[in-house]
This record gives C-alpha cells, structure tokens and sequence, in this order.
C-alpha cells in the first residue's frame, strides 16, 4: 500500500508537495520534479516583483528630484507653481499696483461672502448670489469669494461672464485661490484674472474707524515659508495703526475637528498651531475659510473661526454668507435652495 500525504499548506511556495512513503523511489522523482518547477517559477516572480519595485522608486526619485513642485496627488497631471512662486509672482503685481483702501463706508456694512462654486455647466446659485448682492444698494462695493470659483479647467471664461454684472456695477469680489482653481495647471488663469492671490485692502468708515482684509493663497493646504513671513509683518505693522478689525480669509480651513469634512485635506497640525498662535497674537477677529462645503463657527482663542458652506449649483445645502461687521461681528446664513 502506498502513502501520499498532503503536507505544508499555508507556506509561501506553491504550497503543495508530496511525501512520499520511504522506498518508493518512482514517487520521490516525481515529488523532487514538482518541487522543483514551483521552486524556479517561484523566484522568477520574485525577482519580477522586486525589479518592478526598483524601478518604480528610481522612477518617483528621479520625478520628484527635477521637479521640486511636483504634488503626488497630480503626479501624473501636472507641474504646478509652488505656493512661494505664487507668492512671489502675487507681490510682485502688488508692489506695482498698490492696495485697495474705501472710505466712506458706514461704521457698520454689510459683507457677502461666497465660496467653493465649482462652476462647470450651470451657474443658478452663482447668478442669485450675484444678483442678491446687487440688489441690496447699502452693500458695500466689494464682497469676498473664497475660491473653487470652478471645477475644473474650461470653464473661466463661463464664470467671469457671470460675475460680470458686478463689475459693470462699480463693485468688485475679492477672490482667495482655491485647490480646484490650481489643478491641471490653472495658476496662470486665475493669475490672468485676478491678478494675485496673496493682498490686503482696508475699509476706513464715516467715523474713522479702520477694518483690515488680509487674503491668503492656502490653495495647497500651507501658506509656505515667504508667505508667513509676510503676513506676520503685515499683522505687526497694520497692528499699530489702530484697526478695529483684521479680517482673513483664504480657502483652505484650518481645524478639522470630526468626519463631516470626508477626504478634504486641511493645514497641517503644526502649521496650524503657528497660525492659531500667530493670529492670538495679532487679535484677529475673525478667520474665514471655505474648502469643505460644511459649516463650522469655532472660537480659539478669541478668534472666530467660520468655515461657509459651498454655493455649488445641485449641492444640497447650498448658502452664501453675509458678515455684518460693526463693533462686532455678527453672521447671516442665506440658503439658495
Ligand atoms: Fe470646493
């Protein structure tokens, strides 16, 4: 009687071998065969694998090494400016073109505030926040946009038709740079439209008193070492002339404080603690950020944190928002559909 005993199941080769009762030497061959077939198929996966391996990771080294700018989620899409030559190219244009200043406005206005459009085929919610705001004549003449004014690349032309209406009016929309504004290479767009995307301007009202709006470029998730520099000058030096409020407002939020955000990516942790940190020390009123399309009003240390929700055409809970700032600053949410 013979013997065969299946035995080694669970191990790493092809797991199957055969042993076979000791003196059948027809059965031994056979097994030694087989054996060796899965051993000679085996490492010839293996090294497919590990050359596979090693040229992936030449490959990202070589990607990564001549492009410094190089984002990993748009690996394969596109080189885009880092957020210092966006900065660089953004002072430039203010260094040649100044920065805004109202006067005259009433000691308590009212600001509208819109973000994360995401134009791509239809502009229903964009057309009623524009004509809401020019309806209203005691709104001052400019309002904030903080960025994803589209989807995706082709459809600017579409969306500055639509806002059109607000420049013909005399007014103006300050716009902070969003992610889907940077992606597949649209920097030159935006910068084409609005020209730069890290600036101030500053409303002094009928009685003197002076509000500070300071617009960051956070469309990669961090404001970069030249850009931090800058706006920590600015808060010391704008500090000292007496404002009434500093006002900021960028894309990207900063706390991500539960799961209502889903994938969207935000600072990270020690970016956002210099910069809770830094706008503590300046007495920033209030922080306005947009990016995640769910609302948020958190306190930190002293500083108002709002996150708007999103004024995309189809979203559900669509809003824009109207700050009404006097010597406080209270908030209005309008929902759109
Ligand atoms: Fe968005």
């Amino acid at each position: 009687m013979r013997f065969l005993t299946p035995s080694g199941f669970g191990m790493t080769t092809q797991n199957l071998s055969f042993r076979a009762k000791r003196g059948n030497s027809k059965v031994k061959r056979k097994t030694i065969e087989m054996k060796d077939k899965r051993v000679r198929s085996d490492v010839g996966g293996r090294f497919l694998t590990a050359f596979g391996m090693t040229v992936s990771v030449v490959l990202m080294f070589l990607l990564t090494s001549c492009g410094k700018n190089i984002d990993y989620k748009g690996l394969f899409f596109t080189f885009n400016e880092s957020v210092n030559e966006r900065f660089a190219e953004s002072m430039e244009y203010n260094e040649q073109h100044g920065y805004d200043v109202y006067t005259g406005i009433p000691d308590e206005y009212e600001v509208y505030a819109m973000s994360d459009i995401h134009v791509d085929f239809s502009t229903n919610n964009l057309d009623r926040y524009v004509s809401d705001y020019l309806a209203d004549t005691m709104a001052p003449p400019f309002s904030l946009c903080l960025g994803d004014v589209i989807n995706a690349t082709g459809h600017w032309d579409y969306f500055a038709d639509h806002v059109k209406p607000v420049t013909d009016a005399g007014r103006k929309i300050y716009y902070a740079v969003g992610n889907h504004d940077l992606y597949f290479d649209q920097w030159p767009e935006f910068k084409s439209r609005f020209h730069t995307s890290t600036y101030w301007f500053e409303v002094q009202t009928v009685s003197g008193f002076k509000d500070l709006y300071i617009a960051l470029d956070s469309g990669n998730g961090t404001l970069g070492v030249d850009q931090r520099e800058w706006l920590e000058n600015i808060l010391k030096t704008k500090r000292n002339e007496g404002l009434r409020h500093i006002v900021v407002f960028t894309h990207t939020h900063l706390f991500k404080k539960d799961s209502s955000q889903g994938h969207t990516s935000n600072f990270n942790l020690e970016e956002t603690y210099d910069l809770a940190d830094l706008f503590d020390r300046y007495d920033v009123s209030l922080v306005l950020q947009g990016h995640s399309h769910s609302r948020d009003l958190t306190t930190f240390k002293d500083v108002v944190y709002l996150r708007v929700d999103a004024l995309e055409d189809h979203y559900p809970d669509a809003y824009y928002t109207i700050l009404s700032i006097g010597e406080n600053i209270n908030y209005n949410f309008v929902k759109i559909n």
